[in-house]
């Protein structure tokens, strides 16, 4: 009986041992904050974990002390029975309540400077950030720039995403960046961000959305201002010269039978369908189908080949293309800078 007595109290010790393990082990986290607000959510955490851990050691030590002090020793009978004691009740309602408040008031400073953003800056950068199943669109209406699934921003900018969705609810959270918040169907959120520091982030769609929900995963590019400008340079050129494999993949990719202009966009082209992402430069981004596949033109062919055995339920169909037109796609696509 005593291992167990012991055991359960030992427990929760255990656990917050284990803590610091935890914090380690998670480098894209909630704790590794790269932004202001980010760093404002997480100091709130410690602060409140701190007052909690107080609260929790102080009250284990009290229950083990008079466990062990007022256990019963032999006696006969009942102890003596004392009842209402107005100094102790007083204190045993005023400590949590005054905990409580203070907890209530820097959470809702927290929340407010959070919230805020600074709205007025003349400085913050505006991008659409558009939810679809399952992948994420940025425009970028002052720049005329639009992509897909890679977010780019410069560090040190206050950024003003507007959030909405093309058709279920879905959340963008990007950890490192502070907040989460949903894109609603019929509805524009706003959501400000900013990076201190250049890497890249990684992040999810947080709230469930359907079949590839797990699979819409988000990569916020923090570049610094000239890298940044760079690639809205690179973003807003044409399509380059093709020859060879490329060339030919181009006319596949106009043809009916492959029929990717009734889903896509290439600016410049009559590829003009926003179902699908926007693949104008589609060959300069890391990563495909919403950041699960490395983009090599190997994992291009496979895609192309078929999608739903990569990515099943997402909205491309098998379009039943010979090896050789996939190579040749993928070739046009990866040329896609
Ligand atoms: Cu989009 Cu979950």
């Amino acid at each position: 009986m005593r291992w167990r007595f012991m055991l359960f109290l030992a427990l929760p010790l255990l656990l917050l041992a284990a803590l610091p393990l935890a914090q380690g082990a998670a480098a894209a986290s909630i704790f590794d904050t790269h932004s202001p607000s980010g760093s404002s959510i997480a100091t709130l955490f410690w602060i409140v974990f701190g007052i909690a851990a107080v609260i929790f050691v102080g009250v284990e030590v009290a229950l083990i002390a008079f466990t062990i002090r007022y256990r019963q020793r032999g006696e006969e009978g009942e102890p003596r029975q004392i009842f209402g004691n107005r100094r102790l009740e007083l204190l045993w309602t005023g400590i949590p309540a005054l905990t409580l408040a203070i907890v209530f008031g820097i959470m809702v400073v927290t929340m407010r400077g959070v919230e805020a953003g600074p709205v007025n800056d003349p400085n913050a950068l505006t991008i659409e950030v558009i939810g679809h199943q399952w992948w994420w669109e940025y425009r970028y209406p002052d720049q005329k720039v639009v992509t897909a699934n890679e977010l780019h921003l410069p560090v040190g900018q206050p950024v003003h995403l507007r959030l909405r969705s093309d058709d279920v609810i879905h959340d963008f959270w990007v950890p490192a960046l502070g907040r989460k918040m949903d894109l609603i169907p019929g509805q524009t959120n706003d959501l400000w961000v900013q990076a201190d520091s250049p890497d890249v982030y990684t992040g999810s769609c947080a709230e469930y959305c359907g079949l590839q929900h797990a699979g819409m995963r988000l990569r916020v590019f923090a570049d610094t201002p000239d890298d940044f400008a760079a690639w809205v340079v690179g973003q807003q050129r044409g399509e380059p010269p093709l020859s060879g494999a490329a060339a030919h993949g181009r006319t596949l990719f106009f043809q009916s039978q492959a029929n990717c202009v009734s889903c896509h966009v290439i600016d410049g082209t009559t590829a003009r369908d926003n179902v699908g992402p926007n693949l104008t430069h589609v060959g300069g981004r890391t990563m495909l189908a919403a950041n699960i596949l490395s983009n090599t033109p190997d994992n291009m062919v496979r895609w192309l080949l078929n999608p739903q055995v990569v990515k099943p339920g997402n909205r491309m169909p098998n379009l039943h293309l010979s090896e050789n037109d996939a190579r040749d796609l993928a070739a046009y696509l990866e040329s896609l800078k």
